[in-house]
């Protein structure tokens, strides 16, 4: 599965942390930056792994600045993309079976890097339930659409 990582100045251990694991974990990652030493604008970075994800260059996408929450913000005005930001296992897991959600967003300032890592984990190796949650999911696309 290939996977987009990316992230602002407040989360870059975190982000090569997660790059480093999917990558041991046998997962096909893109990174987009930023490295140490750079500092960036989420927006700039939200939009270009969402981008990956929503032109289905990339399957899934994770995206780390200090929140969580800027990221998310900025992903989800790409169209395609249903970006959660998750600071707990429950909800990385249940946005994934619900929500089909492409992209994880996550909070630096707000979660460790281990884990951040669970819940990267949880979140690539869970898969979309369907069902009556295409249904919902499909009624956020028409609002997008319309
Ligand atoms: C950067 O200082 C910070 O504002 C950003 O990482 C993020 O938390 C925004 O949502």
């Amino acid at each position: 599965m290939k996977i987009a990582v990316g992230c602002d100045h407040a989360a870059v251990e975190h982000k090569n942390d997660i790059r480093d694991y999917l990558i041991e974990n046998g997962f096909d990652v893109t990174d987009f930056g930023i490295n140490e030493n750079q500092t960036i604008d989420y927006p700039v970075i939200a939009k270009q792994v969402a981008l990956c994800v929503s032109s289905n260059e990339c399957e899934l996408g994770i995206l780390v600045c200090g929140t969580g929450i800027g990221m998310s913000l900025a992903a989800n005005k790409v169209k395609g993309i249903r970006a959660a930001a998750c600071s707990e296992h429950f909800s990385a897991k249940y946005t994934r079976l619900h929500n089909d959600s492409n992209i994880l967003c996550l909070g630096a300032r707000v979660i460790g890097v281990g884990t951040a890592i669970e819940l990267v984990d949880l979140f690539v190796n869970t898969k979309f339930e369907g069902g009556r949650h295409q249904r919902r999911v499909d009624m956020i696309t028409d609002i997008e659409n319309n």
